[in-house]
């Protein structure tokens, strides 16, 4: 098996993705798009507008897609590649619904009993007001669709709930996304992201991740995309993954290959793990941003063969192996996640043993130099034998990095590195 890869994204996962696949030896030419200044360096990037010009790329290259961001899997990049007859890894605009609409995939998980937060979607101001009229305490106000990341908004009692629904229906912050809103019981507990790699039938597990989505030391301030990531995660065990597997992952792709739209590509689920036990919070219908980063620096199997399989509909029957600990620290651009404010110039020195320094969204000016392009920008990711080394090379990394007004948080992994 030779293939080559068209991998379409410029994040740090698909700067992770780029990497991963020129490792393996099954694997040609690697081809991202748009890519990054830091994929740049390992690999051809090429602009595409759209799934058609993406065809025609991945015919030429003879190329399997793996299509990272949300937003061409909702735009339904991956139907048109399949029916060009390409090889894709990532779900169809059906099945990534599961991520695109909130409050039809609670629904789903109503319907099929996956344990969730309690909710009620509201269709319009007025609803909600009438709901929150009798709600006492913190709620959980979310964007049905898309919102990159920043479409929940945690409100600490009805009135900040009302706030956030006026802002959300009323401000248009998020378009058509927020044409409907979940109203949500706020839960606590730490946070696992538990990735799949699916054929649509069977899956196998991606080391689970924690991913950090506060801006802020301590969860503190507005959830981002994620300021960072540490796996594998502390509460992990062929127990819960078990369960995971027959109570929700499996019934969920059932469901979707019996309505017609199989799930091929990797299925997220973002659980909390609360007293009274797991909630699945939410449904992504690709690799997490930056778990993926993680997760792939724990990966020690080649990966090829699982993204072909999901692609195929055969995926391997084998686990895959993973070994140590990783931990990624991402540094964002000033404004970030309210405003964006590209330009911020980044540089950095030779990087130490086990580390990479990812990039998501930036450009090499014509002068060479390397700029932000607003938001999340550079993830120091580092590997080691336990997470309090991995946590040690990332940071000692950061500390290298020059970028006017780059936030970072300095708590990453730090409750892996008590004992
Ligand atoms: P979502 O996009 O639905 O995953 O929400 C983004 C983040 O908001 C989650 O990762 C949690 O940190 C937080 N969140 C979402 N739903 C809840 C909830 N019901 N209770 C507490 N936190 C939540
Ligand atoms: N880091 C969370 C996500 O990719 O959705």
């Amino acid at each position: 098996m030779a293939v080559n890869a068209l991998v379409v994204g410029g994040g740090f996962r698909e700067h992770a993705l780029v990497r991963s696949l020129q490792r393996s030896p099954l694997v040609g030419r690697v081809v991202a798009a748009p890519g990054n200044a830091g994929i740049a360096e390992e690999a051809e990037c090429v602009a595409l507008s759209d799934a058609a010009a993406a065809a025609a790329l991945a015919r030429d290259l003879d190329a399997l897609v793996l299509i990272g961001p949300e937003g061409p899997l909702a735009a339904g990049w991956a139907d048109h590649l399949r029916s060009e007859g390409l090889l894709v890894c990532g779900p169809s605009r059906a099945a990534a619904r599961l991520e695109s609409s909130k409050a039809d995939t609670k629904a789903l998980m109503q319907r099929l009993g996956v344990p969730t937060a309690r909710s009620v979607t509201v269709p319009s101001l007025a609803d909600a007001d009438r709901v929150l009229d009798r709600w006492s305490g913190p709620v959980v106000v979310k964007a049905d669709g898309l919102a990159a990341g920043k479409g929940v908004i945690m409100a600490d009692d009805p009135a900040a709930g009302r706030a956030a629904v006026r802002q959300m229906m009323e401000g248009r912050r998020f378009g058509a996304a927020a044409d409907r809103v979940l109203l949500e019981e706020c839960l606590e507990g730490p946070e696992l992201s538990a990735m799949a790699i699916t054929d649509g039938r069977r899956l196998t597990w991606l080391p689970a991740t924690q991913d950090y989505k506060r801006l802020a030391d301590g969860g503190q301030g507005p959830n981002t995309g994620g300021m960072g990531a540490v796996g594998p995660h502390a509460l992990w065990t062929p127990t819960l993954a078990d369960w995971l597997s027959y109570q929700v992952f499996e019934p969920i792709l059932a469901e979707l290959a019996r309505e017609g739209r199989p799930f091929q590509g990797v299925l997220y689920a973002g659980l909390m793990m609360t007293p009274d036990g797991p909630r699945v919070l939410e449904w992504n219908a690709r690799l997490g941003d930056p778990e993926a980063a993680v997760a792939l620096a724990l990966v020690t199997d080649d990966l090829a063969p699982y993204w072909v399989g999901a692609a195929n509909g055969e995926l391997p029957h084998r686990p895959l192996a993973s070994a140590g600990a990783a931990v990624a620290v991402v540094m964002a651009a000033a404004g970030y996640p309210e405003r964006s404010e590209p330009g911020a110039p980044v540089t950095y020195g030779p990087l130490g043993d086990g580390v990479v320094m990812l990039h998501a969204g930036t450009r090499r000016l014509a002068d060479g130099r390397v700029v932000s392009g607003g938001g999340r920008t550079l993830a120091a990711v580092a590997s080691a034998a336990d997470a309090a080394q991995a946590r040690q090379r990332a940071y000692a990394e950061v500390a290298g990095v020059q970028f006017p007004g780059m936030m970072v948080r300095a708590d990453i992994a730090a409750e892996y590195c008590h004992s």
